[in-house]
């Protein structure tokens, strides 16, 4: 079942989806991760990884690609990986430029993060990224993330050296951002 937004929806991957996934990556703006160099993926790649996913019930992730509500045309992927159940999970995204700016990636990041805490039950949600990244930051700004560790110069790119951050939100500061939304989960403190 999608998880759906007014702007976004997030749906399974198809094996259409492949050639656009392997694209993002191979852009030097979308993929903007700093261990994802050389731009030289390929559609067969992500198709194998896609055919390898195993059906099961306890699965460690979940990707996801972001569509257009209203044109439902393919607009980015977003995934959680390295599940720990009921604790943590970290989340990753890359939106093509195209609709950079227009919320899409705000709404699909804050769709997925109500899954994992709400259905999930997660404590902790993290992303990486890093100080060269100044919209990935904004965007996790945006959504409460704040940085718990920041490595200075480890990471050299686009011939420059920037800090690795490993950014995070708690269960408690979502729910506070969400007052909407009642927490079923007592809390460890
Ligand atoms: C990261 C990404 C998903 C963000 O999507 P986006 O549509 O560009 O995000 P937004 O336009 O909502 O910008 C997010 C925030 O970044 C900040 N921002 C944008 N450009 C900025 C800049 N040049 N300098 C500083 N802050 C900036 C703003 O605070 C903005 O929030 P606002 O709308 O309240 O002003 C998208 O840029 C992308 O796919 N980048 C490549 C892949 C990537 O970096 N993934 C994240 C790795 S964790």
């Amino acid at each position: 079942m999608p998880l759906e937004g007014e702007l976004v929806i997030l749906r399974e991957e198809h094996p259409e989806d492949m050639v656009r996934l392997a694209a993002l990556r191979n852009d030097l703006e979308t993929q903007a991760w700093s261990k994802s160099l050389p731009p030289d993926y390929t559609e067969n790649m992500y198709m194998k990884r896609f055919q390898g996913r195993e059906f099961s019930y306890d699965p460690k992730e979940g990707r996801f690609i972001i569509i257009s509500r209203e044109t439902g045309e393919f607009a980015g992927s977003i995934s959680y990986t390295g599940l720990h159940p009921r604790w943590a999970a970290t989340i990753g995204l890359m939106v093509d430029k195209k609709f950079w700016g227009t919320g899409f990636a705000a709404e699909a990041q804050e769709l997925l993060l109500k899954f994992l805490f709400t259905e999930l039950g997660l404590r902790v949600v993290r992303l990486f990224t890093h100080s060269g990244n100044p919209r990935a930051v904004g965007l996790a700004k945006k959504a409460g993330f704040q940085i718990g560790i920041r490595q200075r110069q480890a990471i050299f790119k686009n011939g420059e050296l920037y800090d690795n951050l490993s950014m995070d939100l708690l269960r408690e500061e979502y729910f506070a951002r969400h007052p909407q939304l009642v927490d079923n989960l007592p809390s460890l403190a």
